[in-house]
């Protein structure tokens, strides 16, 4: 394969994306060759009609020879595109050398519905006076249509007020769950698009069917049972647009003539689960030959429309299933059915039992230190299904507006004649459908079980928005968390598209005077907003994102929420550098709280100080990156006062600190506010003080993320190990040891002694402390980025860290330009087990280029591919430093580099 290819057409981060809302859709593709160091010098672009003809006259834009490097999130210029409209696109490249690619194959996008005056449909519900508005039930609208005509392709672009789910001729309408998703309703409700052609019938009577829920439109939202938040109506907008075989179009839409009736979803709420009886299925209800004469009439609902935009994430779907490991019986006499496995979404239950018996799953994260079912730390979310057989055969069930946050479902109802067979329960996995992109592995089974633990916090935490929790009464958009989480979640996850619209509704959101609420959507008090660490989410999450993928249009669509944010901050109190008024969590659930509180003895001035200054020079670097240089002049010069005020204010000339916990020293070290003796001496006093509670953390959630980063980054990578590799509380293995499959809220959410923290608040699937997940792969196995260079991975910084704690540890990301490895492993060669010899192997995607850090190698004792390192095909330099590392520049390719030499690292340990 030494010719250069093309692979992973994509567009807007998806394959033949499907009612895209942006009118500027960018595309992205990856090269391959199987030769060393390829790079793109150009490229040539095509967008033509569905029809994937790219003859002269059908192109609809083409780029010619276009000399440039980029091949990620390259943006359309050419004629406005229309709303439905359906193109064909390829792309061919050359590299440095002049070698030219074949075209690539075609790929297609189309645009979902641009503008408002595209909805000809009415926003409908049913009759108030025949059906009650607040009832419990799902609603069930129909509307049974003819088509006289041979249809060509056909497209359902829908939403709703409430939760809703299609149904054509029969047939459920996509896989998506929960959709029209949450956004901040009142500003921004998505619609989503269907290709429904192989569902529509031509020359036939057709109907289709919505059912609608409460959703997080009215259902209960945040704790305190508050219902309604958004509206108290359900509604539904649809329009289904066929084009026919003689080019003419027809569109059927939303309006009052359809027919409304409630179904066997008796109840169904995000909480608290869903009630179905099956005995009031109406068979054929979304059919064309349904008798809907008892069906009541539909009105016309006043709502907005300009606040339509298209689907904007990946959808949520069932994404995999789990089989329960085992049935126990509890010592309370509750027969439990144990997945294995903390997981969200529901259970599928296939049942044969006569009409009536009603069968309710309970859904429980851990059992209590008897062997119970627990579900006190749900608080007031019930996570109870509920399903009543209509007898007479094999029957199968999944609740389809509600999910759960589980471990152990606990089964009620089965009749006592009958054996419980586990195999009739299947555990149905949901999350956003983001594709998995990382991994991470190392010697240490503990550790691996660490990643797995924190993988799977994303899974149920990343359901539309990213979530504090999925199992008690509150599943709500922390921006805290999702801060400290978010350089994480771009590792495991390509999280772009679903942080992209998270922080459109953060900035929907926002307020005014530019206060962030403390969750997104925000559905608290008004006044539940801008605490430190909690608001900055407005910054660090788009820079993240556009670090992670190179995208730099989320800068420009968030700049000035980012602005507004810094600006907020210098506005509050009485000093505009320092932040020392309002709200904050400071480091919350700290170990190092005093009895009773969450909050951590990190003084919050100083936390929200970090922050303020921390925010200002993420926003400056981005005011650089977009070329806005007034604002990054202004805001470095505010950057440098805040820096400055912050010296004065919290640490000695001398480099004492004024606060003494572990988190007062990370903040600053972590964010670049200390240098020189200053930073020398606070790296040293904290891991003095690491070391004094016998290596154990005392952090909560702002201080950890960064822990063992500014140990690594400080000289002590040993003991950012140890600590990682800590088995007794408080640590990270701790949980792993006690069996988590997920990563708790907690530090201590099961106490050594079997018992819980308090009921009050106390999840077992919360992924803020798995925010160490991204120094697992950055200091561990190495793989990280030049940001300065190369945002996206176009730069590729490998910083492997070999550790005589481990025995190998390996990384690898699917990044933009494809797959990177780092990965090193030490052989102990002649087996006296003090020298071992360290080998690597990395891959570099095409397009792109890495530098290599090994230390104690040297060009004499290192070998690249078993050539001598700097002579190796692909080694672009290699060079040594004063402290003894190896610095290798490489181009693309798979490099396998053994060092003839014991590592100095080792050696000593
Ligand atoms: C949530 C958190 C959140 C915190 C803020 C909790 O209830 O679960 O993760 O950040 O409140 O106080």
């Amino acid at each position: 394969m030494s010719t250069l290819g093309i692979t992973k057409l994509t567009c807007e981060y998806r394959s033949e994306p499907l009612g895209l809302g942006t009118e500027r859709p960018r595309f992205s593709w990856q090269l391959t060759s199987g030769r060393m160091h390829v790079l793109q010098s150009a490229y040539h672009l095509q967008v033509a009609g569905e029809e994937g003809d790219f003859a002269g006259d059908h192109l609809i834009w083409d780029t010619g020879v276009v000399d440039s490097d980029q091949s990620v999130l390259v943006e359309y210029a050419g004629a406005a595109l229309q709303s439905g409209q359906r193109c064909s696109w390829r792309v061919k490249v050359w590299d440095q050398q002049g070698q030219e690619s074949e075209w690539s194959d075609t790929s297609y996008f189309e645009m979902g519905l641009l503008r408002t005056s595209d909805w000809s449909a009415d926003w409908i519900t049913p009759e108030p006076g025949m059906i009650d508005p607040q009832a419990e039930e799902e609603f069930l609208l129909r509307k049974a249509f003819h088509v006289s005509k041979d249809v060509r392709k056909a497209r359902i672009y829908a939403t709703s007020l409430g939760f809703y789910e299609l149904e054509l001729n029969g047939e459920r309408v996509g896989d998506w769950a929960f959709t029209p998703g949450w956004t901040s309703y009142r500003h921004r409700l998505q619609v989503q698009a269907y290709d429904v052609t192989d569902l529509i019938r031509s020359r036939a009577d057709n109907a289709v069917g919505a059912a609608l829920a409460n959703g997080w439109y009215k259902g209960n939202l945040a704790w305190e049972n508050h219902r309604n938040l958004y509206g108290d109506q359900r509604a539904l907008l649809l329009q289904l647009h066929l084009e026919y075989a003689d080019g003419s179009t027809e569109i059927i839409g939303s309006d009052p003539s359809w027919k409304a009736s409630t179904g066997p979803v008796r109840m169904s709420e995000i909480y608290h689960g869903e009630t179905y009886d099956a005995r009031l299925e109406a068979g054929g209800w979304s059919q064309p030959g349904f008798d809907d004469a008892d069906w009541t009439g539909m009105v016309k609902l006043d709502h907005a429309k300009d606040i339509l935009v298209m689907q904007e994430n990946e959808p949520v779907r069932v994404i995999q299933d789990l089989k329960p490991v085992t049935v126990l019986r509890t010592p309370e006499g509750d027969t439990v059915l144990d997945m294995g496995q903390n997981m969200v979404g529901c259970m599928h239950m296939r049942l044969n039992l006569p009409a009536g018996t009603a069968i309710t799953l309970k859904h429980a994260e851990v059992l209590d230190s008897r062997g119970n079912f627990y579900t006190g730390n749900l608080r007031k979310a019930k996570q109870s299904v509920t399903y009543i057989c209509k007898g007479g055969g094999e029957e199968t069930y999944e609740p389809h507006f509600s999910f759960q946050g589980f471990r152990y479902v606990k089964v009620e109802g089965w009749p006592d004649a009958e054996p419980l067979n586990p195999d009739r329960f299947t555990g149905r996995v949901m999350h956003t459908d983001m594709p998995q992109t990382g991994r991470f592995e190392c010697s240490h089974e503990l550790l691996n079980q660490l990643q797995h633990n924190i993988e799977w916090g994303q899974r149920g935490n990343f359901l539309d928005i990213p979530t504090d929790c999925p199992q008690r009464d509150e599943r709500l958009g922390w921006t805290g968390d999702a801060q400290v989480f978010v350089r994480t979640a771009a590792f495991n996850f390509g999280v772009a598209p679903f942080f992209s619209k998270w922080l459109h509704d953060l900035k929907a959101d926002q307020r005014e005077d530019g206060g962030v609420p403390h969750v997104i959507p925000q559905v608290l008090d008004d006044n539940a907003c801008s605490s430190a660490a909690w608001g900055d989410a407005a910054v660090i999450c788009p820079w993240t994102i556009y670090l992670c993928y190179g995208d730099k249009r989320i800068l420009e669509e968030q700049y000035d929420s980012m602005k507004a944010w810094v600006d907020h901050i210098r506005a509050q109190g009485d000093n505009e550098y320092l932040w020392n008024t309002g709200f904050h969590f400071g480091d919350w659930l700290a170990l190092d709280a005093k009895e009773g509180s969450y909050v951590g003895a990190t003084p919050r001035d100083l936390i929200a100080t970090c922050f303020y200054a921390y925010s200002t020079s993420l926003f400056v670097k981005t005011a650089e990156v977009l070329g806005r240089t007034e604002d990054a002049a202004a805001y470095r010069q505010l950057y440098e006062k805040v820096a400055e005020a912050f010296l004065i204010e919290f640490v000695t000339p001398g480099g004492r600190l004024a606060a003494h916990t572990q988190t007062a020293m990370i903040l600053p070290l972590m964010f670049g506010l200390v240098e020189g003796e200053v930073q020398r001496r606070m790296a040293a006093t904290l891991a003095e003080y690491v070391k004094e509670q016998n290596h154990h953390l005392t952090t909560g959630f702002v201080g950890t993320p960064y822990l063992c980063h500014v140990l690594t980054e400080n000289g002590y990578h040993d003991l950012a190990v140890k600590l990682a590799m800590q088995e007794d509380y408080p640590s990270w293995l701790y949980s792993v040891k006690q069996g988590a499959t997920t990563i708790w809220e907690h530090w201590d959410g099961i106490k050594p002694d079997g018992s819980f923290w308090s009921d009050d608040m106390n999840s077992y699937n919360h992924y803020a402390f798995g925010a160490i997940g991204d120094w697992l792969y950055r200091a561990v196995a190495g793989l990280d980025l030049n940001e300065a260079e190369g945002p996206g991975y176009k730069r590729i910084r490998l910083r492997p860290r070999t550790d005589s704690a481990l025995s190998y540890a390996k990384a690898a990301l699917d990044s933009m330009y494809g797959t990177i490895r780092s990965e090193w492993s030490l052989t102990d060669v002649d087996g006296d087990g003090d020298s071992p010899l360290a080998s690597y192997e990395f891959e570099i995607p095409p397009n792109t280029t890495a530098e290599a850090e090994l230390p104690g190698a040297s060009i004499a004792t290192t070998q690249v591919n078993g050539q001598p390192a700097d002579q190796a095909s692909g080694v672009l330099s290699a060079k040594e430093d004063d402290a003894g590392t190896l610095k290798l520049e490489l181009g693309s390719g798979i490099y396998r580099v053994t060092v003839q030499q014991p590592s100095p690292a080792l050696s000593g340990a």
